[in-house]
């Protein structure tokens, strides 16, 4: 452990905003419309949202509640409080990490990509530009180019970099998005969009696998179960209300999420692109948005390039969050210095991110085990510790918070209602993961 003091957030506005730059990414765009898309539009957002009250908010403040408690990153965190038969558990976390900012990051190259071509005009095939863009040479370029930019953010550390960037560029991905959602309620042919968002196919509500998906997507927009605000939370005071901020972050991710879809669901409506939809899923959000901004003529370029930029900035800050729990894990247990620990796993990450973006069924695979089961498995165990092992959690909680009010329920959620819910949702992911393994194998 290093003798140096922990480093700390500069204000209770920058860790909030940092922590809801974490959870407004790709997952809230890419991934939710792509899932929204495939599993029956209003069905899966409503079980979305219950997912993301029901177990994303309580295992939310369980890993404030730990991080802040133990002012650790994830592996001592877990020591501190459950001894070492718990620090598998935080090696479970960096392992989760690094697979997602592993192909996360080719994603968010694909978003660079996309913004610097859409300056010169979204081409005419879509679907061709997304296959040359998504897979080979330009897509490891991409990709390592933003690896390039997340490193450079995090070696700047808590105040100088990730705080910094949270603060300016959280308000102008929402500000963007609204106005889109604005402009896209305005198209002729959005009624049809807005329907397939909002009107609910009941009996799609209480298919098994919409639930995993659903439970999945609530979080990996949340960015829980790999200790993403466990180690945020650690770098927070005792006189920051955690309660008050996890309702903040949730209802803002859910809220970008959200209007994220009223972006997309009117613009695939109004463009008639229903059948690309149908045909690819990862590239949808990828395929379909370029095509209406094709439309729109010269003001799509302004659009689509404002819209890919937002997404870049999005993922970023993301990003931001996924590398900076492995680092600080280093930093906290190897004892190397930010810089050193940056660089080096960085590196490590952007080749393991390299097959994902040479093959797109590869990265359609990393997606399924570590963004859905290991992040429900983290959140599971997480969940576990927190409700049954952590000595008092709700002291953990308790100092900045206004009351008690609602601890007590919380405490028994993550007892007895929690741990049930995702040893379920864990067996119907485990399916889906060995059915995705083996789709790929052939
Ligand atoms: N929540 C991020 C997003 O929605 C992704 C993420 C997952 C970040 C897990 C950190 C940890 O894009």
């Amino acid at each position: 452990m290093s003798g140096a003091p922990r480093e700390k957030w500069n204000s209770r506005t920058g860790f909030v905003l940092a922590a809801i730059g974490s959870a407004v990414g790709l997952g809230n765009m890419w991934r939710f419309s792509y899932l929204a898309a495939e599993h029956g539009g209003a069905a899966f957002v409503v079980l979305y949202l219950g997912f993301t009250l029901l177990v994303g908010v309580p295992v939310l403040l369980a890993e404030m509640a730990l991080g802040r408690g133990a002012r650790r990153s994830p592996i001592a965190a877990l020591e501190h409080y459950g001894g070492r038969s718990w620090r598998g558990l935080g090696a479970l976390f960096v392992v989760s990490g690094f697979v997602i900012l592993a192909y996360y990051s080719v994603i968010a190259g694909w978003t660079f990509a996309y913004a610097i071509s859409g300056l010169t005009g979204f081409g005419s095939d879509p679907a061709a530009t997304f296959a040359e863009v998504s897979t080979g040479p330009d897509a490891v370029a991409w990709h390592l180019a933003f690896m390039a930019l997340v490193v450079t953010v995090v070696i700047g550390g808590v105040r100088g970099g990730i705080e910094r960037a949270a603060v300016f560029l959280m308000p102008a991905l929402l500000v963007l998005l609204v106005g889109l959602a604005l402009y896209a309620s305005g198209l002729e042919g959005s009624g049809e969009g807005y329907r397939r968002y909002l009107s609910i196919d009941v009996s799609a509500v209480f298919d098994r696998d919409v639930m995993v998906q659903a439970a999945g997507q609530a979080f990996f927009s949340l960015s829980l179960g790999m200790g993403a605000m466990l180690t945020f939370a650690s770098y927070v005071g005792r006189d920051t209300d955690l309660k008050r901020d996890s309702l903040v972050i949730s209802a803002s991710d859910f809220g970008v999420a959200f209007l994220a879809g009223l972006v997309v669901f009117p613009l695939i409506f109004a463009f008639g692109l229903e059948a690309q939809v149908g045909d690819s899923t990862l590239g949808a959000l990828f395929i379909t948005l370029p095509a209406a901004f094709a439309e729109m003529g010269a003001a799509g370029r302004v659009v689509g390039t404002l819209f890919f930029v937002g997404l870049a900035v999005g993922a970023l800050t993301s990003a931001v969050s996924l590398l900076e729990v492995v680092v600080s894990t280093a930093i906290d247990s190897l004892g190397l210095s930010r810089r050193r620990a940056t660089l080096f796993f960085g590196s490590v990450t952007a080749l393991l991110g390299i097959p994902a973006a040479l093959d797109i069924e590869i990265l359609g695979l990393m997606d399924q085990v570590a963004g859905n089961f290991l992040l429900v498995l983290g959140g599971f165990l997480l969940a576990v510790f927190v409700g049954w092992r952590m000595p008092d959690p709700v002291a953990a909680v308790l100092p900045g918070a206004a009351s008690r009010w609602g601890l007590g329920a919380w405490r028994g959620l993550l007892r007895y209602v929690v741990p049930p819910i995702l040893l379920w949702v864990l067996w119907g992911s485990a399916e889906a993961t060995l059915a995705a393994v083996g789709a790929v194998l052939g």
